[in-house]
């Protein structure tokens, strides 16, 4: 039996509020009401979580073609921007909760750091997920939103580097470059046209 994965419009409209405007409304709520200092850490986990799905959509369904993942493919932006938010209470959770220096924050050796360089990613990306950047944008727009790819191991690291073990980041990281590296095989051999 086969299974149709489709979305009425109306459908999409209210993953995009949610994703745009209601989240960001209840982070900001529930900041300043009940969230603890282990939520605002757990806001960061999301974060880290939603930007790895976001990024390994593509290449999973380059290599495993299926409705499923060609539906969130198109979902791309709503994911991307709800990454944003939750990121943003992550880090003024982090910073203002903790009372968190500046000094703290450029600290070399430290942690937070890269998570400070993420952020300026995580900014460049979430400024420019809109149709008014994509128009503007023209051709450098998919350029602009490769970010992501450095933003993925920066902040991965970031979160090892705080748990004080790098599993993550290698995982993350090692599974992400294997993963381009299948989908630019596959990519290639699709394009290799039979010789007449
Ligand atoms: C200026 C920006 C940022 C600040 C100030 C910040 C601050 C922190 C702090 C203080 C911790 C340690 C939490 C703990 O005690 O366990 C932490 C952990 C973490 N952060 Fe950030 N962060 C920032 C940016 C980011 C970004 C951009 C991401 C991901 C998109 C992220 C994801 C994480 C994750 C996954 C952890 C590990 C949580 C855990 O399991 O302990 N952070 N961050």
């Amino acid at each position: 039996m086969s299974y149709m994965f489709t979305i009425s419009p109306t459908q999409r409209k209210a993953i995009q509020i949610l994703s745009y405007y209601v989240l960001p409304i209840l982070l900001a709520v529930s900041a300043v009401t009940w969230v603890t200092d282990s939520v605002f850490v757990l806001l960061g986990q999301a974060a880290l979580l939603a930007v790895t799905a976001n990024l390994f959509i593509k290449p999973v369904s380059v290599i495993y073609p299926h409705p499923l993942f060609a539906l969130a493919l198109t979902f791309r932006r709503e994911l991307g921007v709800a990454s944003f938010w939750m990121y943003l209470f992550h880090a003024m959770g982090m910073f203002l909760g903790r009372g968190l220096s500046l000094d703290m924050v450029y600290n070399p050796q430290g942690f937070i750091i890269w998570g400070a360089v993420a952020s300026m990613g995580m900014w460049i990306l979430g400024l420019t997920s809109n149709n008014l950047s994509q128009r503007l944008l023209k051709r450098n727009w998919k350029k602009v939103q490769m970010v992501a790819y450095a933003v993925l191991p920066i902040a991965s690291f970031h979160a090892s580097k705080a748990e004080g073990e790098y599993a993550k980041f290698i995982l993350i990281t090692g599974s992400f470059i294997i993963l381009k590296t299948i989908q630019y095989v596959i990519t290639q051999k699709r394009m290799v046209k039979p010789a007449a």
